[in-house]
């Protein structure tokens, strides 16, 4: 590895295929330009990437271009649209069109829905090839690009069919989320929140402090943030990579967070911010199980001031209904990720459906009001 400036924090993560490197911070794509031309020498590589982030910085791998033997652009649609079996179908006819090989190379240049797409096709492409994961929205640095997953939807559900793929490396770039909407940047920031309330207390300070130049997409204060987001997803990922146990508590906030995208059908509100609704909900049940006030008024008030978009008119049946749907609910009811004090979270699937009804439906009355 070449020298790093101190802005550029080289991490990585082990897993059962082997490791992979994390490089996160502002100019961590042209610190490992090098690595990546030795990747790609004398091979075919395949670009996954939207026809918006490629134009905004497709330019920063034109040095890759010419490293490789073919260099191919396949463009697909933003967002969740990208993510199906029939755009995975046509990359894999496109990528054989071009003489791909088994040691032909992709990299996935855009948001966690083009990563988990150019994963995922990568990964069964001649029984899987290697890629690379260049993450461009915040959400996907200090999330979807780390712990192997990919994957794409069926009419059914989301991420309903998939494997662990994990990439050769991720490069988690804060120069490029520059370009990114507030509305993204926020949506990200929910994903910070939920690790650090539940993770890393210290980054939880620092999200409090640095909130305001986070959302403006201020690289330098991205830096850090990034880099410690992405650490502590590497440790969870690294003591339970098939999400068998405690990288369950990820889902802080998802639980009803995927019934309310669901309940919208996954348009007006973000990912992110549905699971910020989810975090406001699950800390009146966290109350009601011995979490202090002083910490639940802590993540409130963070979340609060991300001033998420008006939740929708829902109702607490749909929204149980959905719930009960969700890939999430186990034989033995719904798993909640609740915290336990800032910094350590804990996973029950013991609350009793009247409580979440009832809670559910005082919570629809006044979704921001701060827990009692
Ligand atoms: N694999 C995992 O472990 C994992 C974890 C969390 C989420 N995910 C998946 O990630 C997806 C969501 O990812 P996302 O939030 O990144 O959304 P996204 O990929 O849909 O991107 C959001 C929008 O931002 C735009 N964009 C991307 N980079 C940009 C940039 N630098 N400047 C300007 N615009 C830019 C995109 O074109 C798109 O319109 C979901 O499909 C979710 O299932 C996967």
């Amino acid at each position: 590895m070449n020298l790093l400036s101190a802005a550029i924090l080289p991490l990585r993560l082990h897993h059962p295929d082997g490791s992979t490197p994390v490089i996160v911070g502002e100019g961590a794509l042209s610190s490992v330009l090098p690595e990546l031309e030795d990747w790609l020498a004398r091979r075919a590589a395949f670009l996954v990437t939207t026809p918006r982030v490629h134009a905004l910085h497709g330019d920063r791998l034109e040095v890759l271009c010419r490293a490789a033997a073919k260099w191919v652009i396949l463009e697909v649609e933003e967002g969740e649209g990208a993510k199906t079996v029939s755009t995975a179908e046509r990359l894999w006819n496109e990528m054989l069109d071009a003489g791909g090989k088994r040691d032909s190379r992709v990299i996935a240049l855009g948001g966690g829905s083009v990563g988990d797409l150019a994963g995922f096709a990568a990964g069964c492409f001649l029984r899987g090839i290697e890629f690379v994961q260049i993450p461009t929205t915040l959400l996907a640095q200090v999330d979807a690009a780390i712990g192997g997953k990919t994957g794409v939807d069926l009419p059914g559900g989301k991420n309903t069919v998939g494997l662990f793929h994990h990439p050769w490396m991720v490069v988690g770039d804060t120069a490029v989320l520059s370009t990114l909407p507030r509305e993204e940047l926020r949506s990200g920031l929910v994903e910070v929140i939920k690790m650090a309330a539940l993770l890393d207390p210290d980054l939880f300070g620092l999200v409090e402090e640095e909130l305001d130049l986070l959302l403006e997409g201020d690289a330098a204060a991205l830096g850090p943030v990034v880099a410690a987001a992405a650490a502590a997803k590497i440790a969870v990922v690294e003591r339970d990579p098939t999400e068998k146990g405690e990288r369950r508590l990820l889902n802080f906030g998802h639980t009803l967070g995927h019934a309310i995208e669901s309940a919208c059908g996954y348009a007006g509100l973000r990912h992110g911010e549905a699971v910020g609704y989810g975090i406001l909900f699950a800390l009146r049940l966290a109350r009601r199980r011995g979490l202090i006030s002083q910490v639940a008024a802590r993540i409130h008030h963070l979340i609060r001031r991300l001033e998420l978009p008006r939740l929708p008119e829902l109702s607490a049946e749909g929204l149980m209904a959905g719930m009960a749907r969700d890939k999430k609910a186990r034989e033995s009811g719904l798993v909640w990720v609740l915290p336990r004090s800032l910094g350590e979270g804990w996973m029950t699937d013991g609350i009793p459906e009247h409580e979440v009804r009832g809670e559910l439906a005082d919570f629809l009355r006044d979704p921001l009001r701060r827990p009692v």
